[in-house]
């Protein structure tokens, strides 16, 4: 008996069993730029951004959402929300020239790193560019350097949350944020040296799919901007709760409740901003993968099928240099044979790249229609944490990036090529 073809989300779309993303074939888009090949959809993105400032709107006015350009940061994925009005979250100088290139006004960016170089903290203080703090060392040297208007301040709020343990950002082991009784004291010596306007910020970690840790993390942010406003006597003029918004990868796994979220997330705010009389300041969030997780598939080419006795393995030309989240992490990405969405699935197959470690591995003992050599595979939900973690390991050139958008592709980065593995290189004579 035929299996009932799988029921595909937007912008994904099965047409005579062949996969379209964002109305565009992905047959088509290979046979012009080859595989592995990363598809961004420009409506996704733009979808997904709404979507979460809508929530967020409705149960307070001031709202600012920082995209963490981390997760995906192409230039043309920043340019889409730069003109949806986005705010942008930067962990490193090279993410504050990308986005500055991709139309962001320096205002409208926070640059929240970590062990930063001096060097690193006098290019931001000439960017204009907000800093938020991740240490008193950091902070002591930034002031040496120029006193900032504006200045923020990471908290460790005690409370860290997470998809996996390389991706808790607060509590005990954590190296990020300062702890209650440093932010006192870099409030205080930042309005000494002249700052003027503040923010506060915080962030539990990433994939979190329950709204309770960020209220408790956000509860203890509120008592330290209390605390520190009673101190050095300041204002905020933004709360940051970080980003960390969880996704589902599973067709099982659950949804962040969005309404529950911003319910619950933004009655607590209002109502401790109020009783600590901390003003209006805008409510932030910085997520990342919420916004462009789905917006991306990986599409990779069979090239090999190999039996042994234990095991059916796929062979492609994409591995952990091109994404490495299963490796990494052990995560889950749905696979698709994207040539054959209405033939049923009829073995269990692990997919395997061409790098030469074992882990290697993007999907394991998955059941999948017959697969054959020429065969094309969708990696779905790769837009975050995707093309950005990819490397040259095992020299192999990054691949290509295209942007689609309700019928119609660009081309947004070039496939490396052989000479882009030496580039910068020179051998010692
Ligand atoms: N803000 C800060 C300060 C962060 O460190 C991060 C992520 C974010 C915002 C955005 O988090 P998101 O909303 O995307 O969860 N490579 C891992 C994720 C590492 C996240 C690092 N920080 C992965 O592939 O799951």
């Amino acid at each position: 008996m035929v299996k009932k073809a799988q029921k595909l989300r937007e912008p994904l779309e099965n047409r005579k069993g062949t996969l379209y993303f964002d109305g565009v074939s992905t047959r088509k888009l290979t046979e012009k730029f080859d595989t592995p090949l990363y598809v961004i959809s420009e409506s996704r993105i733009r979808e997904n951004y709404k979507r979460l400032h809508e929530a967020l709107t409705c149960n307070y006015e001031k709202v600012r959402l920082y995209y963490a350009a981390k997760a995906n940061s192409n230039l043309s994925v920043l340019r889409i929300l730069e003109t949806e009005g986005a705010h942008l979250d930067a962990v490193s100088p090279g993410e504050v020239f990308m986005a500055l290139k991709s139309g962001f006004t320096p205002e409208r960016i926070l640059f929240t790193g970590t062990s930063v170089r001096t060097d690193e903290l006098k290019f931001l203080a000439g960017s204009n560019v907000t800093v938020n703090v991740d240490s008193l060392s950091q902070l002591d040297r930034l002031l040496k350097i120029a006193v900032p208007n504006i200045l923020s301040v990471r908290v460790n709020p005690e409370i860290g949350a997470g998809h996996h343990s390389h991706c808790i950002t607060a509590g005990k082991q954590s190296k990020f944020g300062l702890w209650e009784k440093e932010v006192l004291k870099a409030y205080a010596t930042a309005k000494k040296a002249g700052v003027t306007r503040f923010g506060i910020h915080m962030h539990v970690g990433s994939g979190v799919l329950d709204v309770e840790p960020f209220v408790l993390a956000l509860q203890k942010l509120l008592s330290i901007a209390k605390k520190v406003h009673d101190k050095s006597k300041i204002g905020f003029e933004f709360v940051n709760m970080g980003g960390g918004l969880g996704v589902p990868y599973k067709p099982e796994d659950k949804e962040l409740d969005l309404t529950l979220f911003s319910e619950e997330v933004l009655s607590l705010f209002k109502s401790r901003v109020d009783e600590y009389n901390l003003g209006k300041p805008f409510f932030c969030v910085e997520p990342g993968r919420y916004v462009v997780y789905d917006a991306s598939i990986l599409l990779t080419a069979v090239n090999t099928m190999k039996k042994t006795p234990f095991k059916k393995f796929v062979g492609v030309d994409a591995g952990f240099n091109t994404l490495i989240r299963p490796t990494m992490y052990g995560s889950y990405h749905q696979v698709l044979v994207a040539n054959k969405l209405d033939s049923p699935e009829k073995d269990t197959y692990d997919v395997v790249g061409p790098i030469c470690e074992s882990g290697d591995v993007l999907a394991k003992d998955r059941r999948l229609p017959k697969i054959q050599e020429g065969d094309l595979l969708a990696v779905l939900n790769a837009g975050a944490y995707g093309f950005a973690m990819s490397s040259q390991y095992n020299a192999r050139p990054r691949a290509a990036e295209v942007l689609v958008k309700k019928g119609k592709y660009t081309l947004v980065r070039e496939r490396e090529e052989l000479d882009d593995l030496i580039s910068g290189q020179r051998i010692a004579k």
